[in-house]
Order: structure tokens, then C-alpha cells, then sequence
């Protein structure tokens, strides 16, 4: 056995070991909160371990001031607690964040905060998730996966950009354009960040220049006063996706004009088919294409090269910039954290298609994970905690008679638990 996975093996048998009654949940997003309030609904436990200090961290620390969920929020709700009725159909970001709060408060769900899911793997041997912390390791049946679609900042590598001597920011950590008032900014990416950064950007008076180097569907908000997504999910139910893919195609070409004459050129495949395909989603306008149709907004090729002060362009032309910032999207960093486990890409997304990515084996589960924003982790939540529950039930009497429950918490001390002598026993004599 090589010394580095001897030293790992030593280090994991002195950390604290804490047995979880139900399943533990990685991540407090809406994904994280809603499985853990349906599983509640059941008579479930569960644990969910968040990274930061706050419950739906991606809301509260990496988003703009500005930002309103584009989706009306009747697609937008977790399951069993709805918006408030006195909300707007497309509610801020920190209406979202409040409702969330008053979600989890509602429900009793109590994260576990600053704990960073380091390390979680599947022990054959004693069937149960081993989930590490940097302060703990937790045990359960169940894990379920709810760390994000958009957990990390994607940060292309872009030819001489370590030598830009202005500052170089991804949209994850930008607030508001206020702080770029009559600047030069070079914003890289034209999916909805980087139009609605653009647009904040244009309303504080800075110059925007958005690079779009590949075709792209922008479609409106809304069509004939009513929620474009809204419009498209009542079609599909009665029409061939095609069909829905033209009839959106048509009154958008009505409603915003012909979007290639301002550089925005549109992919062959219709937008609900691409974002089927290749999970790339159309960008709802919210008033981005007016600003390029007055040239408040510039629309720019590809990067060729990033140098000191300026920026080369792929058609040639060069420009100098004071700010960029990179609108380039984000991953999951399921990868980073799930060890001994095929069910993921390498991209940390479910290979299970939709919409049977959710279960995987042995107790493991993913929510929010669709590609189809909260739509898809309501359904997930629901389904998740359905099947838990009735393992639950079917384990009802030793559940309920176990000598390790703790009337205060939902986890207790495993040292206690049978399971971990065992495991402890099998370590102690090499067993791995
Ligand atoms: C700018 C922006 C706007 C959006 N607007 C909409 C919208 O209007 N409508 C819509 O449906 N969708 C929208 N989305 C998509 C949005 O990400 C999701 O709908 C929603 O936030 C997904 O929730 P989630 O809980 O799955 O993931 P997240 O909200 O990303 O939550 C994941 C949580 O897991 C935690 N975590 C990550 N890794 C670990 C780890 N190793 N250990 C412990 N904890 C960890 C994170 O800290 C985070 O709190 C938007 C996304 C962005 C970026
Ligand atoms: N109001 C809202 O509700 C709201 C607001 C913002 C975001 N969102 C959601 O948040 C999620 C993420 O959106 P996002 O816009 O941050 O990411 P995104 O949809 O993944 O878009 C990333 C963009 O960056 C471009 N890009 C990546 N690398 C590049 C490079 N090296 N050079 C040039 N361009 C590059 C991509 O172009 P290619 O296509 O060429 O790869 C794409 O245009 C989406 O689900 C979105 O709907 C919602």
C-alpha cells in the first residue's frame, strides 16, 4: 500500500464520525431545501451539509444586484409552499431569497453550514455513504446529491489574459455596473448573464461590448402578455416540439426583429430542440436587444488575444478596454467531491437522461440536476423523497426502535452504531 493512501487511511479513522438518522443532502439551495421539506413531509430526517454560511449561497453571494428570476414564478416554486400572492410574476432576487428563507423556516430545515463535502464514497462492505467533511465524517444510507448545476465559475483560457492590466471579473462576483460608470467593457459570453450584464452595465453608463462568437436563440420574455416558458410548456403538452419550435421562432422574429442583422445569429435547430439536445438555453430578453439596436450595447466577435490594454478580435479589429468581465457560465463540481461512482460524467452531470436522472444505486440520488432550472428540481424533490420514504416505511420498526436515534437530533454518535464497530474493526485489520 503506497504511503500517501496509508496516511489518508489514518487520517479518515481519527476523524469524528457522526451517524446520520436519514439521509444526508449535500448542498442548501432551492434543491437541498426542497427534498429535505418533502422528506419531512413523509416523517423523513435528513441532514443537509452546506459549503457556506447561508442557506441558497449561489443567491446570496454570487449574483447581481439586479437580477429577477426570467422564469414566471409560478415555474419557479418549490414544492408544497408556494410564492407569497403578493409577490410579482417575475420576483427579485432577494424576493427569492426571502421566500426561500421563510421556505426553510416553515419546514424546520436546519443545515449543517460550513461544511464542504470534501470527499463521499459508497462502502461496499458496510452499504452505507461515507461523506467527509473538512471537520467530520457523516454516515448514511441515503446521499443525495444537490450541489448545483452552477456550482463553480467556468474560466476560459483566453490567449495573453494574464496580462490585462485593468481587472478581470466573472459574472459570479459581480454587483452592479455602477462601479464601471464610462468605462470600456469587454463582456465575454451572450448566454442570459451576459446580456443582462450588459444591460446593467449600459443603465450605470459604461460601454458594453458583448462577445458572441457562436449562433444563439434570444427569444422575449413574454408573448402576447404571458410568460414565453409559460406559452411553450402548454404547447408541448398538445403540439410536435418542432412545431412549438416554430411558432416561438415566428412571433419572435415579429416581436424583436431579425436578430442576425445585429450579430446575434440564430442556430439552425429551434430552441426547445437545441436546449433538448445540448442543454444550451435560449436567452429570455429582457431589453438587452433594444440597447444593440441603439448601438448603447456593441456586439463583438470571438477573442483572439487579450494584451495589456487591448483586445484582438478574431475578424481583426482591436479595441482597448479598461474592465472584462466573463459571462462564460458555470459547471458542477460533482466530480471534485463524489469518489468510486460512474453515475456522473465527467462533467458532473447524471448520465441517466432526463427524466430518470435522479436515482442512481445504492442509496445515491441527485436533485437539480434537469437542465430545466427549479421546474426540474421540484419534480426531482418530490420524486426522491417518495422513494426514500418508502424505505423508510418498509424499515418503519427498526427506524423507530433504534438504540442510536437522539429525540434532539437527527445524527448521532456512531461510535455506537454496529454498523461503524464494524467498519472500524475492518479498517483497524486492513480489510479495505
Ligand atoms: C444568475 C442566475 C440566475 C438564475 N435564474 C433562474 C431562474 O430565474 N429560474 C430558474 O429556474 N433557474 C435559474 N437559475 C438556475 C439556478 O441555478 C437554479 O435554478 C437554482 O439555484 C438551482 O438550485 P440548486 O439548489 O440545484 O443549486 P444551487 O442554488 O447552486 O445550490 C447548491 C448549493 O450547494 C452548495 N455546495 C456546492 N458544493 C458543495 C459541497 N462540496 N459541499 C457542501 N455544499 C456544497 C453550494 O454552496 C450551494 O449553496 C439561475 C442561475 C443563475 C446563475
Ligand atoms: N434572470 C435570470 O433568471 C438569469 C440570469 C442569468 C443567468 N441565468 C441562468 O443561469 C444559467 C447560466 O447562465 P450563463 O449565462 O451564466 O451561462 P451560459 O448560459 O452557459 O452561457 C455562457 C456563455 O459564455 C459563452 N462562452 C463561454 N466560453 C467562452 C469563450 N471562451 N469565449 C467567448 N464566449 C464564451 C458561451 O458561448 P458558446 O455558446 O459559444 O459556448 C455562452 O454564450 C443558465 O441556466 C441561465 O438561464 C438566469
Amino acid at each position: 500500500m503506497g504511503y500517501c493512501k496509508q496516511q489518508e487511511q489514518e487520517q479518515e479513522k481519527m476523524m469524528k464520525q457522526v451517524w446520520v438518522h436519514g439521509p444526508i443532502i449535500v448542498g442548501a439551495g432551492p434543491s437541498g431545501l426542497a427534498t429535505a421539506a418533502c422528506l419531512s413531509q413523509h416523517g423523513v430526517p435528513s441532514l443537509i451539509l452546506e459549503k457556506s454560511d447561508c442557506i441558497a449561497s449561489l443567491w446570496q453571494h454570487k449574483t447581481y444586484d439586479r437580477l429577477k428570476l426570467h422564469l414566471a414564478k409560478n415555474f419557479c416554486q418549490l414544492p408544497l409552499l408556494g410564492f407569497p400572492s403578493n409577490f410579482p410574476k417575475y420576483p427579485t432576487k432577494h424576493q427569492f431569497i426571502s421566500y426561500l428563507e421563510s421556505y426553510a423556516l416553515h419546514f424546520s430545515i436546519q443545515p449543517k453550514f460550513k461544511q464542504a463535502v470534501q470527499k463521499a464514497e459508497f462502502d461496499t462492505i458496510t452499504g452505507i455513504w461515507r461523506v467527509q467533511t473538512q471537520d467530520q465524517e457523516y454516515n448514511s444510507r441515503w446521499i443525495i446529491v444537490a450541489t448545483g448545476e452552477n456550482a463553480e465559475p467556468v474560466i476560459p483560457e483566453i490567449a495573453g489574459m494574464e496580462k490585462f492590466n485593468g481587472p478581470i471579473i466573472h459574472t459570479s462576483v459581480y454587483k452592479s455596473g455602477s462601479e464601471f460608470k464610462n468605462q470600456n467593457v469587454l463582456v465575454v459570453g451572450c448566454g442570459n448573464s451576459g446580456m443582462e450584464v450588459s444591460l446593467d452595465l449600459c443603465r450605470h453608463s459604461a460601454i458594453p461590448h458583448m462577445v458572441v462568437r457562436n449562433t444563439v436563440h434570444v427569444l422575449p420574455r413574454e408573448m402576447f402578455g404571458m410568460s414565453t416558458f409559460g406559452i411553450a410548456m402548454a404547447l408541448l403538452k398538445w403540439f410536435p416540439l418542432k412545431l412549438v419550435d416554430k411558432f416561438l421562432l415566428l412571433v419572435a422574429s415579429f416581436t424583436l426583429g431579425n436578430t442576425d442583422q445585429l450579430g446575434l445569429r440564430r442556430p439552425k435547430t429551434g430552441p426547445i430542440e437545441l436546449k433538448n439536445v445540448t442543454g444550451k438555453t435560449p436567452v429570455l430578453d429582457v431589453g438587452t436587444l433594444s440597447q444593440i439596436k441603439l448601438g448603447k450595447i456593441k456586439v463583438t466577435e470571438g477573442v483572439k488575444e487579450v494584451t495589456r490594454k487591448r483586445v484582438k478580435f478574431m475578424d481583426g479589429q482591436e479595441k482597448e478596454f479598461e474592465s472584462i468581465i466573463l459571462a462564460t457560465g458555470y459547471k458542477s463540481n460533482v466530480p471534485t467531491w463524489l469518489k468510486g461512482c460512474d453515475f456522473f460524467t465527467k462533467d458532473g452531470m447524471p448520465k441517466t437522461p432526463f427524466p430518470n436522472g435522479w436515482k442512481g444505486e445504492n442509496g445515491l440520488y441527485t436533485v437539480g440536476f434537469t437542465g430545466r432550472g427549479l421546474l426540474g428540481t421540484a419534480s426531482d424533490a418530490v420524486k426522491i423523497a417518495k422513494h426514500i420514504a418508502e424505505q423508510w416505511m418498509t424499515n418503519k420498526d427498526c427506524n423507530k426502535s433504534s438504540p442510536f436515534r437522539n429525540s434532539t437530533d437527527n445524527y448521532v454518535d456512531p461510535s455506537t452504531h454496529w454498523l461503524s464497530k464494524i467498519r472500524g474493526w475492518l479498517l483497524k485489520n486492513e480489510f479495505q
